[in-house]
């Protein structure tokens, strides 16, 4: 059984699709712990799903180096084979990257390399592509420049919202994220060579 920590910063949307597909007895990862950096709504899913939950405020620390190491901390006690940032919308710092990656995945509202950093939807949106897409990447010392796991396009339609479209992306982002983690758990992607290659 693959164990999952998956870290947060929003509503949980993509986390509450992984919850959903663990609760499958056949589904061959469970989320073991729930992080956030901030008193995030989507950790109401923890008693929801009956999952631990754990936060480390990043306004808490002096600097991100200070998060990043009780970060650590607080997500290795749970052993976990992969950590997700499911919507973490923050930079980690390198030591967190030595600590995971390249078990340390991100979901990203994009077709990486486009439009990378925190606001992937808006930036497309505001560049006037036509299409955009959704992007599961391992997380290195770059912003949203690791090794591609998965992505798909996604048309941007006439008349689209940064949170219209950012509602057809998600849905996206959970399969590629479901996927991966089936991936991961079956032996048919290793995350080791994806990052030496
Ligand atoms: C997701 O679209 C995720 O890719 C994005 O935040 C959203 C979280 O939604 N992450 C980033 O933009 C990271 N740069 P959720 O809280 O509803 O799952």
């Amino acid at each position: 059984m693959l164990k999952l920590v998956v870290l947060i910063s929003g509503t949980g949307s993509n986390l509450r699709a992984l919850l959903d597909a663990s609760a499958d007895a056949e589904f061959p990862a469970r989320v073991v712990a729930i992080g956030a950096d901030r008193d995030a709504e989507g950790l109401a899913l923890g008693e929801e799903y009956g999952v631990p939950t754990f936060s480390v405020p990043f306004t808490a620390y002096p600097d991100r180096d200070a998060w990043g190491d009780a970060l650590i901390a607080e997500v290795a006690r749970w052993e976990p084979d992969v950590v997700v940032l499911s919507g973490l919308m923050r930079l980690v710092p390198p030591a967190v990257v030595d600590a995971f990656s390249p078990h340390l995945i991100n979901t990203h509202p994009a077709y990486l390399p486009e439009f990378p950093g925190a606001h992937g939807v808006r930036d497309a949106l505001a560049a006037g592509v036509t299409q955009t897409g959704a992007s599961l990447i391992v997380v290195d010392n770059s912003v949203d420049g690791g090794p591609i796991i998965a992505q798909e396009r996604i048309p941007v339609l006439p008349g689209d919202t940064e949170s219209s479209l950012h509602d057809r992306i998600k849905p996206v982002e959970r399969r590629l994220l479901i996927q991966a983690v089936l991936d991961i758990a079956n032996q048919h992607l290793d995350l080791k060579e994806l990052a030496r290659s």
